[in-house]
């Protein structure tokens, strides 16, 4: 089956001043990322903050254009100055759900407005949709003519996540959309996303900082790491046995039951300045496993097991060096 959605080198670089010259200097905030979503899966794409998962996920919906590369929805590549043309089919629900929903709109207008903008409804129509919106997320009736301010924390994300689905997308992007949330409520959105892509065949990308989080609701996950995808694979391998040391590393963060006693690697030191990042692998500086090769040649995407992608030289333990075994 066609991918719905794929990313080839997409890149997209910033130019910021920097240093008491206020030089211009590029952060590559997505640098050369190749990705496929399969229709119906949740992918996760997890990292530290600022490693570009955001930039990533504005970029391919076009809410950011694109440096470079090329992203194919549905088959079809996607003209980079289209904006209009992922505007219905892929919808972004943003973390905070404070700001991001207009605080004197009441919540039924709020799910009506992108019907109304995009002529898809009206009068009883319109208040039909809305209401089944509503029911659909879990929420009360009652909440339709209430403010944003009237609502908890949980029931605003499923504002927010019944306002994505008013234009019956393919693709919904959770960024962070839970990380704002108490656990148990973060719990109770996670489900719901789970349920609305069963019910409606929706794909999720799911981005969050946090590694636990992710492997919770995704069939596969995708390490991202200073712009670049470092690891990429089925959930329930790159957990058994993940291929890079940084996702080891991001996963040695969150304590778990299956994982007590197992050896612990702590992510080393800060992320690198994104403006001056490291020669050869970004992440050298910080790895326990590092070699020489490491500081000078930057490790390519490769597929190492069927499914299984990694950029490290020694992906698979230090006596296979990436060169020697391609
Ligand atoms: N509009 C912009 N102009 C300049 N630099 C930007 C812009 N947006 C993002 N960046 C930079 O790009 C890099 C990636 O940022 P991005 O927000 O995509 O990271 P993130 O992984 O989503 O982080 P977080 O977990 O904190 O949300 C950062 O170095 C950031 O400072
Ligand atoms: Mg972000």
């Amino acid at each position: 089956m066609t991918p719905i959605l794929q990313l080839d080198d997409v890149r997209k670089h910033y130019s910021v001043r920097s240093g008491l010259s206020r030089r211009a200097v590029s952060v590559r905030a997505v640098d050369g990322v190749s990705l496929q979503l399969e229709r119906g899966e949740t992918l996760g794409l997890v990292g530290e903050s600022g490693c570009g998962k955001s930039t990533l996920a504005r970029t391919l919906v076009l809410l950011e254009k694109p440096d470079s590369g090329e992203i194919r929805f549905d088959g079809r590549p996607v003209a980079f100055t289209d904006r209009a043309a992922l505007r219905r089919d892929a919808q972004i629900v943003f973390q905070d759900p404070y700001t991001s929903l207009p605080p004197h709109m009441k919540v039924r207008r709020i799910i009506a407005e992108p019907l109304l903008i995009h002529r898809m409804a009206a009068g009883a129509e319109l208040r039909d949709r809305v209401e089944a919106l509503i029911a659909d997320v879990g929420l009360p009736a009652s909440v339709a003519d209430k403010l944003p301010g009237q609502l908890s924390g949980g029931q605003r994300q499923r504002v927010s996540i019944a306002r994505a689905l008013a234009l019956e997308p393919s693709l919904l992007i959770a960024d962070e959309s839970v990380s704002a949330l108490d656990v148990s409520v973060q719990a109770q959105i996670l489900n719901l996303l789970n349920s609305l892509r069963e019910r409606h065949g929706l794909t999720l990308l799911f981005v969050s900082h946090d590694i636990g989080v992710v492997t919770y609701v995704s069939q596969r996950i995708a390490v991202m790491y200073l712009g670049k995808i470092v690891e990429l694979g089925p959930t329930a391998d790159v957990y058994g046995r993940p291929l890079h040391p940084y996702t080891r590393a991001l996963m040695a963060a969150v304590p778990s039951v299956e994982r007590r006693g197992r050896e612990r690697i702590e992510v080393r030191g800060d992320p690198p300045d994104p403006k001056h990042p490291p020669p050869g692998c970004a992440f050298h500086p910080r790895c326990p496993i590092a070699q020489d090769i490491c500081r000078v040649e930057a490790p390519a995407v490769r597929e190492w097991l069927p499914g299984r992608h990694a950029a490290c030289h020694f992906a698979l333990g230090p006596e296979t060096d990436g060169r020697n075994n391609g």
